[in-house]
């Protein structure tokens, strides 16, 4: 039998000097990090969760699978730049991309997969709806069509509105054209993004298929237990964005205490904290030394810490949170 090994932070060997002051030479890192993993062991790219959406009677509909870790690609504006990324990533073992039409960006995903080659049916792709054009049933439908042709691709793994339509009037029909996509095979499962509580409790009152996930912002600093439950008391999984606060708490001395016991990077701790959780965890880098550092935070056993992680909790926002509007 031939075993295949994949080298998790190869970038150590370049030398090149990593974020937060901490040095290449610590051995407890280095061999955390530079630890080879047959990809025939433990699926190293992570966990393979399953996604469903409730119905009406308690029954689940339109199953599919979602890659637990993916990279985020907010913020990755200048020309090529998401390809580049993308390429990376996929390079580096990645197989979940979480993209939107906001980031004007699909169209270098959907360059980047062509380009790296790998098979559509071994990737997941997460897109969403803009909340700008989350204003009908019509305009949904064409904005998923217009998503799929940017991305350069037959279907979307997963379809979010990405925040509640500003007018709750437009609620109801862009979901019931979220689901018209989802029972044409446009996309393979379904969701929202930055909805509330109470948001996702009207819901119940219009979705024939209840969400398969919920897109929030949760991390070390903003934990969101009564979202969460929320959100899995309707048969949603919790989607992590902004894993690392958009990167506003990599230096938090706090954590870098907590990595350092742990013998790994402040952003190790901070994504596998939502991993742990049971959260989709999207951490977003177009650095290809961190793309590879953020993957390899799967490895980390953060357990002997959870506690000292837990207190980091401040109720923390690092952009928007349309959780609370009306
Ligand atoms: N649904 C929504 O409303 C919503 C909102 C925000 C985000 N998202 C999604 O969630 C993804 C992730 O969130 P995010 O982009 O807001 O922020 P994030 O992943 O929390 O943080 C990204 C920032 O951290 C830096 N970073 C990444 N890895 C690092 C490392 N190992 N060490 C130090 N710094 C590191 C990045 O810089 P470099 O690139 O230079 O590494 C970037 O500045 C987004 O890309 C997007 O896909 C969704």
């Amino acid at each position: 039998m031939i075993h295949h090994f994949k080298p998790v932070g190869v970038w150590f060997t370049t030398g090149r000097s990593m974020s937060n002051g901490y040095d290449l030479q610590d051995w407890t890192l280095r061999k955390n990090l530079m630890r080879k993993r047959r990809i025939d062991e433990a699926p190293w790219h992570g966990t393979i969760m399953q996604i469903a959406h409730t119905t009406a009677d308690g029954s689940q509909a339109y199953t599919h699978t979602v890659p637990q870790f993916g990279l985020g690609v907010f913020l990755m504006s200048e020309p090529g730049e998401c390809r580049a990324s993308v390429l990376a990533a996929l390079a580096a073992g990645y197989t979940h991309i979480d993209t939107a039409r906001a980031y004007a960006n699909e169209h270098e995903v959907g360059q980047a997969i062509k380009e790296a080659g790998v098979e559509r049916d071994s990737l997941f792709i997460t897109t969403k709806l803009r909340r700008g054009h989350a204003v009908g049933y019509e305009d949904t439908l064409e904005h998923c069509k217009k998503s799929l042709e940017l991305l350069d691709t037959h279907y979307i793994d997963l379809y979010l509105v990405h925040a509640p339509p500003e007018d709750p009037e437009h609620r109801a029909p862009v979901w019931k054209a979220m689901e018209h996509c989802l029972e044409q095979g446009w996309v393979k499962a379904i969701g929202v993004s930055n909805y509330g509580a109470a948001h996702l409790e009207a819901m119940k009152d219009y979705a024939t298929y209840l969400p398969a996930v919920n897109q929030v912002e949760f991390n070390p600093w903003l934990q969101r237990p009564h979202l969460k439950q929320a959100t899995e008391a309707i048969g949603a999984k919790v989607m992590a964005y902004s894993p690392l606060a958009r990167g506003h708490k990599v230096d938090d001395p706090e954590l870098g205490a907590i990595a350092k016991r742990l013998g790994a990077t402040p952003a190790q701790v901070a994504i596998k904290f939502c991993y742990d959780e049971g959260c989709i965890t999207i951490p977003k880098s177009s650095n290809p030394a961190r793309i590879v550092e953020n993957l390899a935070s799967l490895e980390v056993d953060i357990s002997s810490e959870i506690n000292a992680i837990r207190a980091l909790e401040c109720d923390y926002i690092s952009g928007w949170d349309p959780t609370t509007e009306p």
